[in-house]
């Protein structure tokens, strides 16, 4: 049974013409390039190359780019980075929707001693800008705010959130991870001091990613070493992931219009399919500011973990919160932060796409969740159910695995 992979947030696959770029970076051409032969010193030139493509993307110089291992160091590199070269400022501005890369880092600075800010969100996912300026003071030293959310795809406002953070003189960080790829950002255009990407999440390979630095940022280097990457971080390069990474880029960038409004298409078809036929189901974030790929879907009195059990045994993969929080039975902080009801949260359910997915793939999905969400309330304790003595002896089928919490 072929997949049917509509979990694009958490990794996408990579492409094939990325992967046969990267091939001879694996196999034959294995040197070091910080070494002072030909053999070693060349791939340099692909380093280059690569420095080029995602800086063409991003609308930046390539000496902005900094390569990493991928979007967690590079928003650890940036957050803690910037806070060592400016250590008399004390306070971090940040939203509690975050992706645990950067919530976790800011509460543990918090527990080390750095006034911390959340700033909330409303029911659709938005964040009050009022309350962004208000909460900047003096000592603010860096705020840090996603591009667009991992789970439900809301999408904030950058270009004026960096405007406000800059006028009051802090540092403006954003992790947009899940943007690079699926939104046109023009770092000219936009005062973001540092950004961060994956190359993973952009059909690119795993364990690669990118931290723009805007020329005259200071930071403090995580990583101490050798040389590399202007000595902004130490470490032999991974050539053949930044060689990948690259190429990700540029066809990121050949592919932005036409395949993201074709991927926005098939998420809206999905979307209203599932509103019409399952009754008692909800979009969360807003409909306006969302990524084209996502589509979090709430089917009330149902639990999210047995809705995704039954879809993957049709070969359908989607996700019920972040991979990096599904495991554990905590509701999501980001619909909690938002206000969604408690039989809500629950089920839950994100469906994330990408240019690999066809329309053939979004009917057989449009087809298949209906009769699940049915299925799984028939034996649904939350769920109310039909009077039974007034309509005589019904067949009630076995639970499967749901109690009450
Ligand atoms: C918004 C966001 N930030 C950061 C990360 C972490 O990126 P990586 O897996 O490359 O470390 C993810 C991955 O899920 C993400 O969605």
């Amino acid at each position: 049974m072929k997949t049917i992979y509509l979990d694009n947030n958490a990794t996408t696959q990579t492409d094939q013409a990325v992967l046969a770029e990267m091939m001879p970076y694996l196999t034959e051409f294995y040197g070091n390039a910080s070494s002072m032969h030909r053999f070693g010193g060349e791939l340099r030139h692909k380093i280059d190359q690569a420095r080029d493509r995602v800086a063409d993307l991003l609308g930046c110089e390539a000496e902005e780019i900094i390569f990493t291992s991928g979007g967690t160091e590079s928003d650890s590199t940036a957050i803690l980075g910037a806070l060592r070269a400016i250590p008399d400022k004390r306070h971090i501005i940040t939203t509690r929707v975050e992706h645990p890369a950067v919530r976790t880092l800011c509460r543990r600075l918090q527990r080390q001693g750095y006034r911390l800010t959340e700033l909330a969100v409303d029911a659709q996912g938005r964040l009050n800008l009022e309350e962004l300026e208000e909460s900047i003071s003096d000592d603010t030293g860096l705020v840090t705010v996603m591009y667009a959310n991992n789970e439900t795809g809301v999408v904030f406002p950058i270009p004026e959130i960096a405007a406000i953070a800059k006028a009051k003189g802090a540092l403006f960080h954003t992790d947009a991870v899940q943007a690079v790829g699926k939104l046109p950002i023009d770092l000219q255009k936009q005062p973001i001091d540092l950004l961060s990407v994956s190359g993973h999440k952009l059909h690119g390979p795993k364990g690669v990613g990118v931290l723009f630095m805007r020329r005259g940022t200071m930071l403090t280097p995580l990583l101490v070493g050798g040389h590399q990457e202007h000595g902004k971080r130490a470490g032999t390069e991974n050539v053949a992931g930044i060689v990948g990474m690259g190429k990700a880029c540029e066809l990121a960038g050949q592919c932005m219009n036409d395949e993201n409004e074709r991927v926005r298409r098939l998420r809206d078809r999905l979307e209203e399919a599932l509103l019409r036929d399952c009754p008692d189901a909800r979009v969360n974030g807003t409909e306006k500011m969302r990524l084209p790929n996502t589509s979090n879907v709430s089917f009330e009195y149902v639990e999210g973990e047995a809705i995704l059990l039954m879809l993957d045994q049709m070969g359908v993969a989607a996700s019920s919160g972040s991979a990096c929080t599904s495991g554990s039975l905590e509701p999501s902080h980001v619909l909690r932060a938002m206000g969604v009801p408690f039989t809500a949260v629950h089920g839950s359910i994100r469906f994330s796409l990408s240019r690999f997915n066809t329309d053939q793939e979004i009917d057989t999905v449009i087809g298949a969740v209906p009769g699940v969400i049915r299925r799984l309330r028939e034996i649904s304790f939350f769920h109310p159910q039909p009077d039974v003595t007034s309509a005589g002896p019904q067949e009630r089928k076995e639970p499967l695995s749901i109690k009450p919490q």
